[in-house]
């Protein structure tokens, strides 16, 4: 479609969303920060987040300086903590490296930062021309031109790349995607490319993106121990990179001499490649028991171990735990 691109800026300028809190800034950290939050997760969700989280780390030398722990636990919630890692990882690289590489290719190779994040990076921070494909973009690639897969879907992003205007453009496409063309009830008769869709034209709204055929997700048990000691829980660090790697979770085995387990209500937490059922066992401690003090081991007040750096329902299950 020849002027694809300048009927979405056209739309975009009379109907693209106003205000987010990382739009009117061409500060590379501020959006750097918002792109990578919003890689997983949903605007709505993102910024009170986004507005925390420079409330702590005001550039990137104040994120890079911090500890991994205090990055997480004001990350704590938001899910995918691999991206929490890798900013501050990335964080260290731009300090290390003086300044924030200003291309594409550059910011790709920031951990955390794939093709797609760097391209709107690039783009939004630096003006320069350089094609997304992010989850809004592929919908309405695969509607409005039937095109699908990764490779088909990136040869068409390039060359639909408007040779100017590209700050608005990109917009445009993440708005158009976020606001009119959703998976489950686009806005088709508020499409500025309605005309032209494939997906409208052939009455395959509903068929476009074709869904990948997704076998159940397995489902993974764990025990929690809830140690229990005169207003205070013990908690563990969990190490390395793994989905947790970093946040702070109730121990998986029990300590000698603990009293006998009360079962609470199993809690349930969907990740992307599995779901978890865990069983919390609530056990009181004895003092002689209690000095299990361990590097990456520690008691805390229960009020206060849901402001830690812990997942959702690790959190969930520390409020039920203050409100019984
Ligand atoms: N999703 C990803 N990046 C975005 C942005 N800059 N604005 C709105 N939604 C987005």
């Amino acid at each position: 479609m020849q002027d694809f691109a300048s009927r979405l800026a056209a739309w975009q300028r009379r109907h693209g969303r106003r205000g987010l809190p990382w739009q009117g800034t061409r500060d590379p950290y501020r959006i750097w920060l918002a792109e990578v939050m919003l890689q997983q997760t949903q605007v709505a969700a993102v910024i009170p987040y986004y507005g925390r989280f420079l409330g702590r780390f005001a550039d990137v030398g104040a994120l890079a300086a911090a500890s991994q722990d205090e990055v997480l636990q004001v990350w704590s919630g938001l899910g995918y903590y691999a991206r929490g890692r890798n900013l501050h990882a990335a964080a260290r690289a731009v300090v290390a490296r003086g300044a924030f590489p200003t291309s594409q290719e550059g910011l790709a190779a920031l951990p955390g930062v794939g093709r797609s994040t760097a391209a709107a990076i690039a783009v939004f921070a630096f003006g320069r021309r350089a094609a997304i494909l992010d989850g809004n973009a592929k919908r309405v690639f695969a509607r409005c031109f039937g095109v699908e897969g990764e490779k088909r879907q990136w040869e068409l992003a390039e060359r639909l790349l408007p040779s100017s205007g590209v700050r608005t453009y990109t917009q445009a496409l993440m708005d158009l995607g976020a606001t009119v063309c959703t998976r489950a009830s686009p806005a088709c008769e508020l499409c500025p490319v309605a005309a032209h869709c494939v997906a409208r034209r052939e009455n395959r709204i509903h068929e476009l993106p074709g869904r990948r055929a997704r076998a159940p997700l397995p489902l993974r048990h764990a025990t929690w121990y809830v140690f229990l000691r005169r207003g205070q829980v013990l908690l563990e660090r969990r190490p390395g990179a793994g989905l947790w790697g970093g946040l702070w979770t109730f121990p998986e085995s029990r300590l000698p001499g603990a009293a006998k387990p009360r079962r609470l209500p199993p809690v349930e937490h969907g990740f992307t490649h599995f779901r978890l059922r865990a069983q919390p066992l609530l056990c009181a401690v004895r003092e002689a028991t209690a000095r299990v003090e361990a590097p990456g081991r520690m008691w805390v007040d229960v009020a206060d171990a849901a402001g830690a750096a812990v997942p959702a329902p690790v959190r969930a299950l520390l409020k039920s735990l203050l409100a019984a």
